[in-house]
């Protein structure tokens, strides 16, 4: 049976066996899994680790300062903040196929680690140690997914296993590649990392990204983080973060509909309302929350977010669909 502790123990061992004396680059997220992965990997090696943080632009509202203060505070992990929006945007550009974005996406994220890489490594060069490691939050279910485990099919590359690129400079350290969500989230809590950061709901790698369904653009990810925004905030008020695995709130962004305010027609676009819940992901099942709950989303939405004017709910199980949209 299970026990947080000792595999804590095994793989502070096996991380420092592995690193010997490099230096390590981490990839953090903002979400759980890397929050988690180079937490335990600081607490196995220190400062020979640096976490990097790359701002592409996609993250949820207050994302980005979660990290750089309440991350940072709880851990003591060195971090670096890369400003990425303008390159990932104008790669994103005309770009409407989801497998595409996802491999644009995670091809950025490696080209901006390999810059921090290059720019260590002209920091090093005193003490002479290589930046030869990479730290990914690969969770069991993600290598299931991507075709890694033993004969299943690739469903969807998740940027973290399926997007990388083939002339990767970096060994990879998955510390938690066999272990499920609520596992990682007991060692997180055991390694000290806020409730906040460890009870997050699940946010997938290539971030709003492939949560607006057509090309993605400055304008449109405004639009889609305020209404995001909104949804979490009254999930959380109405006290059903726990209920709930996760709920992506996805952009129409080539839909319009038609709709009235005031005395006018507006011709908006609708977002769709994901809300899940599950076990590990693999499967789910789709949240029947409480009306008033949905209906104080919805107004506040077509209230406070000029440019959407529907708000729809998404009854599907996983399978047949997934849990994002794309
Ligand atoms: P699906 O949509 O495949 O999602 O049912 C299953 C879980 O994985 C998350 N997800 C991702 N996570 N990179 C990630 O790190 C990705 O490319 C990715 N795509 C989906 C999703 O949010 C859900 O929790």
């Amino acid at each position: 049976d299970w026990n947080s502790g000792s595999v804590i123990e095994e793989q502070i061992a096996r991380i420092r066996e592995q690193v010997g004396s490099a230096r390590v680059i981490s990839a953090l997220s903002g979400g759980v899994d890397s929050a988690v992965s180079t937490a335990l990997v600081h607490r196995a090696i220190g400062d020979q680790l640096t976490a990097v943080f790359v701002d592409h632009g996609l993250l949820r509202k207050g994302e980005r300062e979660q990290v750089e203060n309440d991350y940072v505070e709880s851990t003591g992990v060195n971090l670096i903040t890369v400003e990425a929006e303008e390159t990932f945007l104008g790669h994103l550009a005309g770009v409407t196929d989801p497998e595409t974005k996802r491999k644009i996406i995670g091809r950025e994220f490696i080209r901006a680690f390999e810059q921090v890489q290059r720019d260590l490594v002209d920091q090093a060069k005193a003490d002479g140690e290589p930046v030869k490691f990479l730290v990914q939050g690969t969770l069991y279910p993600d290598v299931v997914e991507s075709g890694g485990g033993a004969g299943t099919a690739n469903i969807k590359s998740h940027h973290n296993v399926g997007g990388l690129p083939e002339d990767l400079d970096f060994e990879l350290i998955e510390p938690l590649r066999t272990l499920f969500k609520d596992e990682v989230r007991q060692i997180g809590r055991d390694l000290g990392i806020p409730e906040a950061i460890v009870g997050r709901q699940p946010f997938p790698g290539p971030g709003l990204g492939i949560r607006i369904i057509g090309e993605v653009t400055r304008e449109r990810l405004e639009i889609l983080r305020e209404a995001d925004a909104i949804a979490r905030e009254e999930l959380t008020a109405a006290g059903l973060d726990k209920e709930i695995w996760q709920c992506p709130v996805v952009l129409l962004a080539d839909v319009r509909s038609v709709g009235v305010q005031g005395d006018g027609r507006t011709y908006g676009h609708p977002v769709v309302l994901r809300p899940v819940s599950s076990e590990d992901a693999m499967t789910a099942d789709w949240t029947r929350l409480p009306y008033e709950t949905l209906a104080k989303i919805s107004n506040r939405i077509t209230n406070e977010v000029r440019e959407i004017n529907r708000v729809t709910l998404d009854v599907t199980s996983k399978p047949p669909a997934t849990i994002e949209w794309e």
